[in-house]
């Protein structure tokens, strides 16, 4: 590439075939509250390639908010035996008021 050349990546891709998306482990995605405080999202559409993690997070959510606020997040793969504790944060949000 010539210096000064930016690369540029699209941002959507069509891939073919389509992938089935079904199986992926849940992450949970902690991000810092403004006031401090963690806030601990449920995330399944999270994948490494290469040296990224990317992240498919809603806009919506208190997690997108304050990744981009703080630029930065700490994602972790409980362990199967904290099942519970998970699916006790599906259908919970940090946001207030939440959502309609
Ligand atoms: C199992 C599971 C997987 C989820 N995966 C995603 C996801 O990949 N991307 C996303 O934006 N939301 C996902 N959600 C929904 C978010 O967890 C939801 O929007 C939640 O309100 C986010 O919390 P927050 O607002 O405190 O960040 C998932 C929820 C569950 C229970």
């Amino acid at each position: 590439m010539d210096s000064g050349t930016r690369q540029v990546i699209p941002s959507h891709r069509v891939i073919n075939p389509s992938i089935l998306y079904v199986g992926t482990p849940v992450a949970l995605i902690t991000t810092l509250n403004a006031d401090g405080t963690p806030n601990i999202s449920p995330m399944s559409s999270a994948w490494a390639l290469g040296d990224r993690v990317v992240l498919g997070m809603s806009t919506g959510s208190q997690g997108s908010e304050n990744a981009v606020r703080e630029g930065e997040c700490v994602i972790n793969f409980a362990q199967a035996s904290l099942w519970k504790q998970v699916d006790s944060l599906a259908r919970t949000t940090g946001r207030n008021p939440v959502p309609g």
